[in-house]
């Protein structure tokens, strides 16, 4: 297998980081215990931003996988410095020199009301111990699959439709994506795009594997091309008829689902219904699920 350098794919994959900024070739930062350094960051709402920083050369993980990161904070009793730390999923996917997280902005949250301040050339902490359900070891072979995410949750997908691997074991990847509004769409629809173009990966994986890539985003409270909850859009059968594909059967279909808590809870009684089972990194099945948030 060719070797993806991330000076070749930053060039292409990371146009979706253009308008950043951008900082110069960083070291990685010691002043926090597991500091990394923030490299880029692009704000796509007023309320979701990504960011890139440094990875630690002894990091390995699986595509879709979620660390802890966060910054330092005052302990208010003791007044000694310690770590704020938050589940992310890890955005970039494994080949990546550098790691990518996309993130919300919640106005009163202890760490996003200030992470979103961050800046290139700023530490944050992350804790170097990758773990998740959504890694294609928890998968049965297959012949397609489906991602589906809400809101934030298209963050592991966004590992995952970049990893080779992806392609190598299914004939089809159709990932969908349900927000709000449509400018929360963004970062995936530039990341859909950037991968159609990007070379490198076509190299890498194989001409044309990005006609195995099908994109289904849809919104709920703005006009949009398809309105709707992906749930209600599957079970009146519309996205099946929209993607001219045949509904989903346990035979052939896989599916990673990663939103709010009563999203998982409404897909995953679905797709039992359509007769497929969760599976686990020591059970793989033919289904995982993870929540984009706690509640
Ligand atoms: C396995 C896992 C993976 C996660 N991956 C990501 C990720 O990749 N990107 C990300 O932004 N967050 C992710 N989160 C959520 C993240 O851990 C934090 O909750 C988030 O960063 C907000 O932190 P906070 O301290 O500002 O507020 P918190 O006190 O953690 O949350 C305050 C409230 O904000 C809302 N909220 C929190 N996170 C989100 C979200 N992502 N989308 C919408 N509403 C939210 C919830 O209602 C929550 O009660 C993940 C959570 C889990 C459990
Ligand atoms: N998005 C915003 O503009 C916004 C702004 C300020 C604050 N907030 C707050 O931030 C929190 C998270 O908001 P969010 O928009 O990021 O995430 P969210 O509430 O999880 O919604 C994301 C998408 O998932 C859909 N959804 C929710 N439950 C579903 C279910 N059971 N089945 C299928 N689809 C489902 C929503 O559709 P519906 O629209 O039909 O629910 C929406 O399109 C909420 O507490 C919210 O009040 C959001």
């Amino acid at each position: 297998m060719a070797t993806v350098r991330a000076s070749q794919t930053r060039s292409n994959l990371g146009a979706l980081m253009t308008d950043t900024n951008v900082a110069p070739p960083s070291k990685p930062a010691k002043a926090m215990p597991d500091a990394q350094t923030v490299t880029e960051v692009k704000h796509w709402t007023d309320r979701l931003f990504s960011f890139r920083v440094t990875r630690p050369a002894s990091l390995r993980f699986r595509s879709g996988e979620f660390v802890m990161i966060g910054l330092m904070q005052t302990d208010e009793k003791t007044g000694r410095e310690k770590p704020l730390l938050r589940a992310y999923s890890i955005a970039s996917p494994a080949w990546d020199e550098e790691l990518e997280f996309y993130s919300i902005i919640v106005q009163d949250g202890p760490l996003t009301s200030r992470l979103q301040h961050i800046k290139p050339g700023d530490d944050l902490i992350m804790r170097p111990k990758p773990v998740g359900t959504l890694v294609h070891d928890a998968l049965l072979p297959g012949k397609r699959i489906w991602f589906f995410a809400t809101g934030t949750g298209f963050a592991p997908f966004a590992s995952l439709l970049r990893d080779p691997q992806t392609y190598h074991d299914y004939d089809e990847v159709i990932i969908t994506h349900t927000c709000r509004e449509v400018g929360e769409l963004d970062y995936g629809r530039a990341l859909i795009d950037s991968i159609r173009k990007d070379e490198v990966l076509e190299e890498l994986i194989g001409e044309g594997f990005h006609e195995k890539l099908r994109y289904y985003p849809t919104t709920t409270r703005e006009e949009s091309p398809k309105m709707g909850r992906i749930t209600d859009l599957m079970r009146s059968g519309e996205v099946f008829r929209d993607l001219g594909v045949d509904p989903i059967v346990p035979e052939t279909d896989r599916a990673m689902v990663c939103g709010n808590l009563a999203f998982n809870l409404e897909i995953k009684d679905m797709l039992e219904e359509y007769g497929l089972r969760e599976g686990a990194n020591s059970d793989p099945k033919e289904y995982v699920v993870e929540k984009a948030f706690l509640d």
